[in-house]
């Protein structure tokens, strides 16, 4: 038996996204978002409401950087989604990250993050009281402490975090279970 429980965002798992951003003095910003994702492989997208400090950032500079939260770093990943720049001056200070400029964009980078897309914006359209917000991903900063030597990333060990809009907790995403583009041939032929 299933029942249907009406018209909700429940996509699993929901990604937890720092974006950092600049205003126009130069101050950073920091806003958590769960309504992004990605475009192709090297667009992604961010889904804002018109009223964030980080709105009027990013259509200023057109920059932005997309961090990937871990559990870590999830007080402070909570924190700045509940208290808005516009609001808290001292925003990135009081949430304890620590923020450095990227070398190629204007945008900030958490040092905390073990992963940082470096976003140049492509184009933005607004849905009711929403931006959705198309960019080019220019680059990614990996941390060391998963970078594998073959080139590739040791993602199991990053203790990413995902986001359920249901209950409003997290979760830490886990291990391996399968390998993409190969188990499904067993049932080619
Ligand atoms: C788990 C979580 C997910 C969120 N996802 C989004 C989102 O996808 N889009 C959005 O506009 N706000 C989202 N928010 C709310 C913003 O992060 C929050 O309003 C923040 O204070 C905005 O900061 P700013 O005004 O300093 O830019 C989310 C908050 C949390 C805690």
């Amino acid at each position: 038996m299933k029942n249907y429980i009406g018209a909700k965002p429940f996509i699993f798992p929901q990604p937890v996204l720092l974006i950092g951003s600049y205003d126009a003095e130069g101050k950073p910003n920091l806003m958590n978002v769960a309504y992004g994702g990605i475009v192709n492989s090297n667009r992604l997208q961010i889904n804002i409401g018109v009223r964030h400090k980080s709105s009027d950032n990013i259509k200023l500079t057109k920059e932005f950087t997309v961090g990937v939260a871990t559990e870590d770093i999830l007080v402070a990943a909570d924190y700045v989604g509940i208290v808005s720049g516009n609001d808290e001056p001292d925003k990135v200070e009081k949430s304890g990250l620590h923020v450095i400029k990227s070398e190629h964009i204007n945008a900030p980078i958490i040092e905390e993050c073990m992963i940082t897309m470096e976003c140049v914006v492509e184009e933005i359209n607004q849905y009711d009281q929403t931006l959705r917000i198309v960019a080019e991903i220019k680059d990614v900063l990996v941390d060391d402490a998963i970078a594998l030597l073959d080139g590739h990333l040791d993602i199991g060990r990053a203790g990413i975090i995902s986001y359920d809009p249901d209950q409003h907790l997290y979760y830490k995403l886990g291990r391996e279970v399968g390998r993409a583009f190969e188990d499904g041939k067993q049932l080619i032929g």
